[in-house]
């Protein structure tokens, strides 16, 4: 897929592992037999997808690369750029539009880890024309998500984190977008949290009616928080 290029997003202070990641990156820490990243990298690279933006932090920066190599490993090609501060996954995002050149993204976010496809989705997303797409998992704790909220099979918007989720599903962090999504990333302003929320990236999306979705399948958690990565262990166990 050489009109598609990838990135994950490994940035982020990883605070709600500590101290598993005091001085390690979180994206590092093993989940079953490898680092938690190698889970975004491979699936991206399963797909086809050869060239890939690996964004990280300051202080991880080396660990990761000496890590991670030059992708020759992976059968991929790897390119590394830094974010100052953990300013929000939009803005993440946002540094990768030299490397995209125009072309479409597919984004995963360093501590996602499952094992479903994403070729299919992939195609899904190309016949289908411009736009975005999101893929969702249910999950029981949807309050701790992006959370879609639906009229009948239309999603009508992503709440981020909702205190009464709308839905039993979670949008997870494996996302796919056309070139437009800089332009939408330039007019966002901080979050009560003080990050570029993705959730409104994809809502702005949405009220432009070029959003499509579907479910990942197979297995998924993110493994950002200790429950959450207790979880990934026995999930993704091989
Ligand atoms: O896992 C899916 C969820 O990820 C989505 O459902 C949410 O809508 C989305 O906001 C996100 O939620 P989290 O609160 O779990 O995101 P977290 O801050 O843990 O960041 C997840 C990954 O994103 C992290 O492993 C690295 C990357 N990241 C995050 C931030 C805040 C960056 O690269 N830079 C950042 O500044």
């Amino acid at each position: 897929m050489r009109d598609l290029r990838g990135v994950v997003l490994a940035g982020g202070s990883g605070s709600r592992l500590h101290p598993l990641t005091k001085t390690t990156n979180k994206h590092l820490l093993p989940v079953g037999n490898k680092p938690m990243v190698y889970y975004p990298i491979e699936a991206l690279v399963s797909a086809g997808i050869v060239d890939i933006l690996v964004v990280t932090g300051v202080h991880h920066f080396g660990a990761l690369v000496a890590q991670l190599g030059s992708g020759a490993e992976f059968g991929c090609r790897f390119t590394y750029k830094v974010q100052d501060r953990a300013g929000g996954i939009a803005e993440a995002l946002g540094l990768a539009e030299d490397f995209a050149r125009g072309e479409r993204v597919a984004v995963v976010l360093g501590d996602n880890v499952f094992d479903a496809p994403l070729g299919p989705h992939l195609d899904q997303w190309r016949q289908s024309g411009k736009g975005a797409m999101i893929l969702l998992a249910r999950v029981p704790d949807p309050q701790r998500f992006g959370v879609p909220r639906f009229a009948e099979e239309r999603i009508v918007e992503v709440i981020e984190k909702p205190a009464l989720p709308p839905s039993p599903f979670a949008v997870t962090g494996v996302y796919f977008y056309d070139a437009a999504v800089y332009d939408i990333i330039r007019t966002l302003s901080p979050s009560a949290r003080g990050e570029l929320e993705i959730s409104e990236v994809n809502t702005r999306y949405i009220a432009q009616g070029q959003m499509h979705w579907a479910e990942l399948g197979g297995r998924w958690t993110d493994a950002g928080t200790m429950e959450s990565y207790a979880r990934a262990q026995v999930l993704l166990r091989h």
